[in-house]
């Protein structure tokens, strides 16, 4: 399945100078959607998941049909203020902007096995931030799994040593 072609380029958006990588057009095709959430899954499987965590909004999507399809829990990290119990917070740089992620500090069981997902990597600010969140409440990042990779961002870099795996990378 060529999932590149079905994420679409729309130049100068947000921002002039950015190429924004929409992938709501791979999300209208059931048989592309099928795909990437398998090749997701295929990545994860032998990494004994307990929970997926996704940062809002765009990583919800497939985080939880691959947590679904994992047999594993969701925990979603939300934008400040948006949980309604005690939460641990970090903050981030994005390719446009600055933001803060959260999560319930009661999410995980300490010493879970965690999937890091999103639906794209850039900097990495997003993804980093999820990793912190993570080992603040005492769990282990076992890979962190996306959807496409702005690999001239370095993010997979600000990840390190975290495995990194991308389905669809831009050079
Ligand atoms: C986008 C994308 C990732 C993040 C990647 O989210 O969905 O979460 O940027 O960028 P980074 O690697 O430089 O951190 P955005 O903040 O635009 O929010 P959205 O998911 O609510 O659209
Ligand atoms: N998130 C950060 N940079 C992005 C881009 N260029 N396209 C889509 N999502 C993004």
């Amino acid at each position: 399945m060529d999932l590149r072609s079905r994420i679409r380029d729309i130049p100068d958006y947000p921002k002039r100078g950015i190429v924004f990588r929409d992938i709501t057009p791979l999300l209208l095709d059931a048989a592309a959607l099928d795909a990437a959430v398998d090749a997701l899954v295929a990545y994860a499987a032998p990494r004994d998941v307990q929970y997926v965590v996704a940062a809002e909004a765009r990583g919800f999507i497939l985080g939880a049909a691959v947590a679904r399809q994992l047999g594993a829990g969701f925990v979603p990290a939300r934008k400040p203020g948006k949980l309604p119990a005690e939460t641990v917070s970090a903050e981030y740089i994005l390719e446009y902007g600055v933001d803060a992620l959260e999560m319930h500090a009661d999410a995980l069981a300490h010493g879970a096995n965690v999937l890091v997902h999103d639906d794209l990597l850039a900097t990495g600010g997003t993804a980093r931030a999820l990793c912190d969140l993570v080992e603040q409440l005492g769990g282990h990042v076992v890979g962190c799994a996306f959807l496409a990779e702005l690999a001239f961002l370095g993010g997979r870099e600000r990840l390190a040593p975290f495995d990194v795996h991308a389905l669809v990378s831009y050079a």
